[in-house]
C-alpha cells in the first residue's frame, strides 16, 4: 500500500494526540518497519490496522470512529499533495466521479505496485448517487470518512448510508444525499 494513507495515519495521530502519546503508540505497535516509511513507499496494511486499534484507547472512542475521523484527514491529505484533483471542481460529485477513471487509475499507473480500491460512482438524481467501494483491505470506515471529508471540502451537508454487500467488508455501497 502507499505509504501516503500510513504516513497520513501517523501525522493524524501528532495532531489529535500530540508527539508524546503518537511516539508511546508507535512504541506500542513494536512494527516490524519501525515506521520507517515514505509517502512514496510501500507498507503491509496490517500494520495500519494495529496501529487503529492501539490509538482506539488513547482516543477513547471505537476503532472505528478512529478509522472514520481518519479518512476524514486523510482527504485533507491527499487534495493537498495532489491539488489538481479539486481544482475546477464545485460539487463532491464532480469529484467522485473521477475517482475510478482518472485519479486512481493515475496512481496505478504511477505506482504499478498499488491496488487503489475500486470506486464506482452512479448518479441517482442531482444531489443522490451511490458509490460501490470494492477493496480488499475491507476499510469502508476509511471510505466512510473521506466521503466525509470531500463534503466539508465542498462546504456540502451530507447523508451517508452504508450498506454491506459481504461479511468481511470489501464490498459496500454507499449512498449520498446532499442535504443543501
Ligand atoms: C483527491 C485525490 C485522491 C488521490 C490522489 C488518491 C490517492 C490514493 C492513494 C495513493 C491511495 C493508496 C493506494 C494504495 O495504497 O494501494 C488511496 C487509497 C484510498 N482512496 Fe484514494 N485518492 C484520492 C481521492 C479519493 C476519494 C475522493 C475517495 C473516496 C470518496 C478515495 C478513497 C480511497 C480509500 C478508501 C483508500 C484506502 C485504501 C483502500 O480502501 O483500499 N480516494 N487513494
Amino acid at each position: 500500500m502507499k505509504g501516503i494513507v500510513f504516513t497520513s495515519f501517523i501525522s493524524f495521530l501528532e495532531n489529535e494526540l500530540g508527539l508524546i502519546e503518537t511516539e508511546s503508540i508507535i512504541i506500542k505497535a513494536d512494527l516490524n518497519s519501525a515506521c520507517a516509511y515514505t509517502t512514496v513507499g510501500s507498507y503491509d496494511f496490517k500494520e495500519l490496522l494495529h496501529l487503529i486499534l492501539l490509538s482506539s484507547q488513547s482516543f477513547k472512542i471505537t476503532p472505528k470512529h478512529v478509522s472514520q475521523r481518519f479518512g476524514s484527514y486523510l482527504f485533507t491529505t491527499l487534495t493537498s499533495s495532489s491539488p489538481q484533483y479539486v481544482k475546477n471542481k464545485h460539487s463532491c460529485f464532480e469529484l467522485f466521479e473521477t475517482i475510478n477513471n482518472v485519479i486512481h487509475m493515475e496512481v496505478k499507473s504511477i505506482y504499478p505496485e498499488t491496488t487503489p480500491p475500486r470506486v464506482h460512482f452512479k448518479r441517482i438524481s442531482s444531489s443522490a448517487a451511490t458509490l460501490h467501494y470494492q477493496s480488499h483491505r475491507c476499510l469502508g470506515d476509511v471510505m466512510y470518512g473521506v466521503i466525509e471529508g470531500a463534503g466539508n471540502y465542498f462546504n456540502e451537508k451530507l447523508l451517508i448510508e452504508r450498506n454491506r454487500l459481504n461479511k468481511k467488508g470489501s464490498e459496500e455501497v454507499f449512498t449520498v444525499i446532499i442535504l443543501q
